[in-house]
């Protein structure tokens, strides 16, 4: 067993209260030593120190979980720090453990938000010393270590952090805690480490006289500042996304997320970054800093997991490129260690219907796997006795309810992601044991439905969100009924795919398409439409794009979908001798498309169509991030129809995969490269005087089931053209 769980977990004692808190232990070692491991986590966000250097480079180990059921520890290779006589210090902040993320929901309530944002951080921590000579030491947290409050008086990730580098601290003796051991568990997920470091692109001076800097990119981190400072001058920042129609900071939009850094100088050259918090932000406000600190001072750090870049996309159209670096942009700002709606307000939650609209470009873009798999796994530790998947992973919105078989909300779309999530980990990376540890929750969450009401065949109850955000309604019991059909079919795909039974499900789907068909035998928006030709379950699917297609040209050539038809919309036209129609929606300018954001400026994918609108004016204060990449989702259309390139579901993880572009004479060229774990796809096409030019290239290992216009063949390793 490892010997973390012989440590203790200690605490502050109570006359510390709540707030960050430093542990400190100095260390003696009677021998020459051959390696020394730290093993280590903590109730609240820590950061290692051994003689003044960072152990590690995971920024807010240990990351966020379900804390009720799992807490990750981390394992450190502290050979070349440890010294004969050393001092480790570890500092822990509230992080996600007892912020208001805790409990976003009733962080106007205090009497209920205060009993979790109470909770005393603890640390637990046990290093292995191999000596020379072959005997073994263990340092354990325990009785022996000494803690004090520290120069960071106050952390909170959605509030920010208070730094007061002239307070004065004292040490005093540990409490014992009597935290859980038996929620402990290896890392699982990716590292959340700091990427790029954004420089200044322009100091503002606003309307308003206010002294504001621009990074030029929606960014989710923190800044960094150097300074040379007198001990008593004060830096507050505040963060913002965009500026006003009068360029004036707005941050209304975080809604109580404070957002704000404080930072009290000491005397000299001194730097700071914070230590137990992250902003979504493009702008920064001095809202109090002496004159004479330069712009250039200030830094900003860009904070997500440590996932591996896989995908690229390029083509001849620039704002088609912008929207694409946004969609990037989106993941590289929401994917930090869980994937969440959005990286500024108040919630910043792992909310499950935006992940598994997303999930598909997401496993495009970057390597998902490992991110996913930790996330999945708390899904399914927060799915509640009965079946119900909760709205955001970690659960932190029932009050511990799915813990206690509580009944708890659920959407259709949205707790789907149970089904579609580990369905792609298995297409994208051929993950079969993702399928199979998901494989109990997701027949648990078919028989919930099932079991909802009278009829087996229809979703009878449900608190769903509907097509939310989309610019026309859509019947939330046509949106539910055909998310238990898709949902059915997956569990079905990854039945068969683990060499299970299926017969009962496939006796249910028939169930509930034909239950389907008799209720909803008319399609009334553009979702109803995408969802019955996407599913499957228009009896006339020609009949339904040609409605669909009357629909938009009506429209203006325009969408009118939200979160749940705008991922699968494109898909429907293209894949139904409508693809001409696609890419005029892809390519619309005029709102609601996705290159009006492009127009209006963004660096990120919007929350609403109109987040912002032409007139400057912004969408009400209570729901408006810059930073939802929901609609993002449209990337894997860009890779998977225009470039062509899909994983195939009989030959997973690009064992095989297809190539059939699409490619439309209004863009000269479209190109995109993808690694996968054989080697990498090359893809795209360009016009030539007649027709199209295109191009593939076929990594080792790997074949190509190339279909363009009458070509149909399958390819194996090398390059070709058509
Ligand atoms: C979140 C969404 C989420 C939605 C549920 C919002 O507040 O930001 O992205 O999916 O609630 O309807």
């Amino acid at each position: 067993m490892n010997s973390i769980f012989n440590a203790k977990w200690i605490k502050a004692p109570a006359s510390i209260e709540y707030k960050p808190v430093r542990f400190c232990k100095k260390t003696e070692l009677a021998k020459e030593y051959l390696k020394a491991t730290l093993y280590i986590t903590a109730c609240g966000t820590y950061e290692a120190y051994i003689n003044g250097d960072r152990v590690g480079d995971f920024i807010l180990a240990p990351g966020w979980t379900d804390y009720p059921s799992r807490l990750q520890y981390q394992e450190y290779d502290v050979t070349d720090m440890l010294k004969k006589t050393s001092e480790i210090t570890v500092n822990v902040g509230a992080g996600w453990y007892s912020s208001q993320i805790s409990d976003p929901w009733h962080g106007d309530s205090p009497q209920i938000s205060r009993e979790r944002m109470l909770k005393p951080v603890s640390l637990i921590a046990s290093f292995e010393i191999e000596y020379i000579d072959g005997t073994r030491e263990n340092i354990y947290t325990d009785e022996s270590w000494s803690v004090s409050d520290w120069a960071v008086e106050y952390s909170d990730i959605y509030h920010g952090e208070i730094c007061n580098t002239c307070k004065k601290t004292n040490f005093v003796g540990v409490d014992i805690s009597d935290m859980q051991y038996h929620t402990l568990i290896p890392q699982e997920g990716e590292k959340v480490i700091e990427h790029e470091t954004l420089l200044p692109v322009k100091e503002i001076t606003t309307p308003k006289g206010e002294r504001v800097i621009d990074f030029g990119q929606e960014i989710t981190g923190y800044v960094s500042f150097e300074v040379d400072a007198k001990a008593g001058d004060r830096i507050v920042i505040d963060h913002a996304e965009v500026l006003d129609s009068d360029g004036n900071f707005y941050n209304e939009n975080l809604r109580s997320a404070r957002a704000r850094i404080e930072y009290t100088c000491k005397d000299g050259l001194q730097s700071y970054k914070p230590h137990h918090t992250f902003m979504g932000f493009r702008y920064i406000r001095l809202t109090e800093c002496p004159e004479k600190i330069p712009t250039e001072a200030f830094k900003a750090i860009v904070v997500f997991s440590d996932m591996k870049r896989t995908g690229y996309f390029r083509c001849s159209n620039d704002k088609l490129n912008k929207l694409y670096s946004n969609l990037v942009w989106g993941q590289r700002d929401n994917f930090l260690d869980v994937p969440t709606d959005c990286p500024q307000r108040d919630e910043r939650l792992g909310w499950t219907g935006d992940a598994q609209v997303f999930v598909k470009t997401a496993s495009y873009n970057y390597n998902v796997q490992k991110f996913f798999r930790k996330w999945l796994h708390d899904l399914s530790c927060n799915q509640t006795a009965l079946g119900a998947i909760p709205h955001v992973i970690p659960d932190v919105i029932n009050d511990q309810g799915s813990h206690f078989g509580a009944k708890v909300e659920c959407s259709a779309a949205w707790a789907d992601a149970v089904t579609i999530c580990p369905w792609q980990m298995y297409l994208s990376y051929a993950d079969t044991d993702i399928l199979n540890d998901l494989l109990p929750a997701m027949e648990k969450y078919i028989a919930y439905i099932r079991n909802d009401g009278e009829d087996p065949y229809v979703w009878a109850t449900g608190g769903h969100f509907g097509d939310w955000l989309s610019m026309e309604p859509t019947d939330k019991q046509f949106i539910a009924d055909a998310f238990y059909a898709h949902s059915t079919m997956n569990l079905i795909n990854s039945l068969s795919v683990l060499g299970r039974d299926c017969g009962r499900y496939e006796k249910l789907y028939e169930g509930i398409v034909e239950a389907f068909r008799n209720n909803h035998p008319e399609y009334n928006s553009q979702t109803e439409c995408v969802l019955a030709i996407r599913f499957n379950l228009a009896p006339d699917i020609k009949a339904a794009v040609k409605k669909l297609a009357d629909m938009i040209r009506k429209n203006d050539n325009r969408l009118s979908t939200g979160f749940v038809g705008t991922p699968y919309l494109l898909h429907v036209l293209s894949e139904n001798g409508e693809a001409e129609l696609a890419y005029t929606l892809l390519l619309q300018e005029k709102f609601p498309s996705w290159l009006f954001s492009v127009n209006m400026g963004a660096t990120t994918i919007w929350e609403h169509w109109d987040s912002q609108r032409e007139d400057g004016s912004f969408w009400s204060t209570e729901m408006n991030s810059f930073n939802h990449y929901a609609y993002g989702s449209v990337g894997d259309w860009m890779y998977g129809v225009m470039c062509g390139i899909k994983p195939r579901a009989d030959a997973p993880g690009y064992k095989e995969f297809d190539f059939a572009p699409i490619a439309d004479a209004r863009i000269d060229f479209a190109e995109m490269e993808y690694e996968t774990r054989y080697g990498k796809i090359k893809a795209g096409w360009k016009k030539k005087d007649r027709g199209f030019e295109y191009h593939l290239s076929v990594p080792e290992g790997t074949a190509a089931h190339v279909k363009i216009g009458e070509v149909e063949k399958l390819v194996g390793a090398g390059e070709y053209k058509f």
